[in-house]
């Protein structure tokens, strides 16, 4: 059963001021209603977040398979670290990745939360690197989810493309065939139990998002977004958990693949409230391009969208300081004095 949602990240419950997003309705988007499509357009274009309304016949369900699917990871994050690192192979789009391997939103600090990532070829047993039974066992409740979450990426590139007048080969879905190879991945994270007051192992560092669109399913706070130009207790605005829509976000790789028409936001999770109770998770679908799509990056290089993932995964794992070298963190989003910037407190 999911808690009700507080009405503050905060332990003493005060009034909070919570970005202002777009509502974009899914099924107005699957009909192509002009006026929905040109709010998704600004929203893209001018924020780079959005809520999705999943409550449409043409979600299908989407939100109910995502709480099937989280109820059963949920359990599995219950086993042992020794248990659950046997699913651990080096792997930015399957397997366990444990709390701590990347950098956290602090100076010196490590994130604050475990992951296990489901990537469409490795749900079979059959898998030389399997999967644990929770997802084996469940494997056609796990591919309806991914299934399911393709459809919305599909649709919402197919809006884009649209707006953008794009034809043929260069439309924006056509990079992103189901079966052609690719990092996308479905993730669920496990934030445990942890004090707001806590500096180890914390939240998840500021970044983009590398791929091209997320589908973000959280009921719990902890979400941030960057506000750009504003300093100090400003700089950070908190994303309101709202059951039934998830949270999209442009990623770099649609960024690039756009020329930089949409737009990404920088965002992190910090403790809250929530995570003084019990676990915070969330679960993610991460559409990727196929292996090999080109795009002029924000390091001014051509790159291959797999070359930007594994950089830029190689860039989170690394320090505070190999962060503030280059862009690739932020995906350019950060003027260099914000990028270079030193967080020493949450
Ligand atoms: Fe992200």
């Amino acid at each position: 059963m999911m808690a009700p949602v507080l009405s503050s990240p905060y332990t003493d419950g005060r009034a909070v001021t919570t970005k202002d997003m777009k509502v974009i309705s899914f099924s107005r988007i699957a009909e192509k209603d002009p006026r929905e499509v040109a709010r998704l357009l600004s929203a893209a274009e001018n924020e780079g977040f959005f809520y999705l309304d999943l409550a449409g016949k043409e979600s299908n369900g989407l939100w109910e398979k995502y709480m099937n699917c989280l109820s059963l990871m949920a359990q599995w994050f219950e086993k042992p670290t020794e248990e659950k690192a046997k699913f651990a192979y080096n792997s930015d789009t399957y397997g366990y990745k444990h709390l701590g391997a990347q950098a956290g939103p602090v100076e010196n600090s490590k994130d604050g939360f475990e992951t296990m990532r489901v990537a469409p070829t490795n749900i079979a047993t059959s898998a030389a690197e399997p999967m644990p039974a929770a997802v084996t066992d469940n494997a056609e409740l796990m591919a309806d989810f991914i299934n399911v979450s393709r459809f919305h990426v599909t649709t919402l590139l197919s809006a884009f493309s649209d707006a953008h007048e794009l034809k043929g080969a260069a439309r924006y879905e056509n990079f992103h065939q189901d079966a052609a190879p690719s990092n996308s991945s479905l993730s669920f994270h496990r934030y445990p139990k942890c004090s707001t007051i806590s500096t180890q192992n914390v939240g998840h560092n500021k970044h983009t998002d590398a791929g091209t669109l997320t589908v973000l399913f959280a009921t719990q706070w902890g979400l941030q977004v960057q506000c750009p130009g504003k300093q100090g207790e400003e700089e950070w605005e908190w994303v309101r958990p709202m059951p039934g829509y998830a949270i999209c976000n442009v990623g770099d790789s649609l960024r690039f693949l756009s020329s930089m028409k949409l737009r990404s936001i920088v965002h992190r999770v910090v403790p809250s409230a929530d995570q003084e109770q019990g676990h915070r998770y969330s679960v993610g679908w991460f559409a990727r391009p196929a292996h090999g799509t080109k795009f002029l990056d924000s390091e001014g290089r051509i790159i291959r969208s797999d070359e930007w993932f594994s950089q830029k995964f190689d860039v989170m794992r690394g320090t505070h300081a190999e962060q503030r070298g280059n862009t690739l963190l932020t995906g350019g989003m950060e003027d260099v004095a914000q990028r270079t910037k030193v967080e020493v407190s949450v």
